[in-house]
């Protein structure tokens, strides 16, 4: 029978090689061909579980954000000398193997701690259901993020996008400039709106302040994605400017306390990559603390819930729009995952 270990590294190889990291993939075939003892006792906490549980838990990924973790801390010159950007992923598996000797202890603890990312490509798929609230509503947004991690998607006023030749939104001069492909109907990119309010709460916040939650969001980052790695520092670097805060809570407790509608504002409680972390149970319980907020929302005070999560099954991963009072429940658009592309379908109206 395989080796549910030696499995789980393999898949997480091609997930890796499919979405755009050879190198992660690689590193991760390598490991795969030889689970030694001393890569096998970094997943002690995971002995005898089967594959699917050892994906679900990431530990393919913990094991190589572990990696990068030393080597964005200058703990391992041997390895880093063959990652990125002089990437030569058949050298460096020894050198990894070598630093599991040398810092077991370390890659172990960082293993330890549940994998979070904060993607702040995803605004320029979220821009588009932010702008269509805007011109639905007539008011100014007031913008509640769940499962914000360190919350940099609420900067997304403060960015600029370009959509090809279809145009652009926001600063020119923002520090961070996100370019997406625009496909399908044309964009709604002439709405100004005016944001008076951010909040965001996450059941665990990374804190930007310390250099180690820092670090760690990096690592996450697939060593190869320079672009990505890149786009993350500059986003990180503003967030700490603008002082941007997460709340720490759970967000069915969070939604039922804050995202009461207010006269005069259009409040948007949105989302990324956040519903599949909570439990069936969360998830109805969440849903009904909107649609309650949505039932006393008025036309002088709408409720908007905007989310990009995956569709169902095997589809892209969508962005949907509901809005109270009217009943709107929708679909804007199928979008990429980390905000390269959006296939725009818009409201019909
Ligand atoms: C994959 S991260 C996505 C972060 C960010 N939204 C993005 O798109 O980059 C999912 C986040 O959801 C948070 N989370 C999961 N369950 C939660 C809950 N019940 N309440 C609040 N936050 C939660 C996790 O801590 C994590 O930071």
């Amino acid at each position: 029978m395989d080796d549910p270990l030696a499995a789980a590294l393999r898949l997480q190889s091609s997930v890796c090689a499919h979405l755009g990291s050879p190198f992660n993939a690689a590193l991760l075939q390598a490991a795969a061909a030889d689970p030694a003892p001393p890569l096998r006792a970094l997943f002690a906490p995971w002995e005898g579980r089967p594959r699917e549980a050892l994906m679900a838990d990431a530990v393919a990924l913990r094991f190589v954000g572990a990696l990068h973790d030393l080597v964005l801390d200058a703990a391992a010159p041997d390895l880093a000398r063959f990652f990125p950007p002089h990437a030569d992923a058949a050298r460096a598996w020894p050198a990894a193997l070598a630093a599991i000797e040398d810092h077991g202890a370390r890659i172990q603890a960082f293993m330890g701690h549940e994998p979070q990312t904060n993607e702040v490509g995803r605004a320029a798929c979220l821009l588009p259901g932010f702008l269509t609230v805007g011109r639905r509503t007539r008011l100014p947004l007031r913008c509640l993020e769940l499962g914000a991690s360190a919350g940099l998607n609420q900067l997304w006023p403060q960015l600029r996008y370009r959509y090809g030749a279809w145009g652009t939104w926001g600063d020119p001069a923002s520090p961070v400039c996100l370019e997406a492909e625009w496909r399908g109907s044309p964009p709604p990119l002439g709405v100004a709106v005016t944001v008076v309010e951010t909040a965001a709460c996450d059941r665990a916040p990374v804190r930007l302040s310390d250099p180690a939650a820092r670090r760690r969001l990096a690592a996450y980052v697939w060593p190869d994605q320079a672009e990505r790695l890149e786009r993350l520092q500059r986003a990180v670097r503003m967030a700490l400017a603008a002082g941007v805060a997460v709340e720490a809570g759970d967000a069915v407790d969070w939604v039922r306390s804050t995202a009461a509608p207010r006269p005069g504002l259009a409040t948007v409680i949105y989302h990324s990559v956040f519903w599949q972390y909570l439990a069936a149970g969360a998830q109805q319980a969440l849903a009904e603390a909107i649609a309650d907020h949505g039932a006393a929302a008025s036309d002088d005070a709408p409720l908007a819930w905007l989310r990009m999560e995956p569709g169902a099954g095997a589809s892209p991963f969508e962005l949907r729009l509901s809005v109270w009072p009217g009943g709107l429940d929708c679909r804007l658009a199928t979008v990429h995952a980390h905000g390269a592309w959006i296939d725009w379908g818009g409201l019909a109206d």
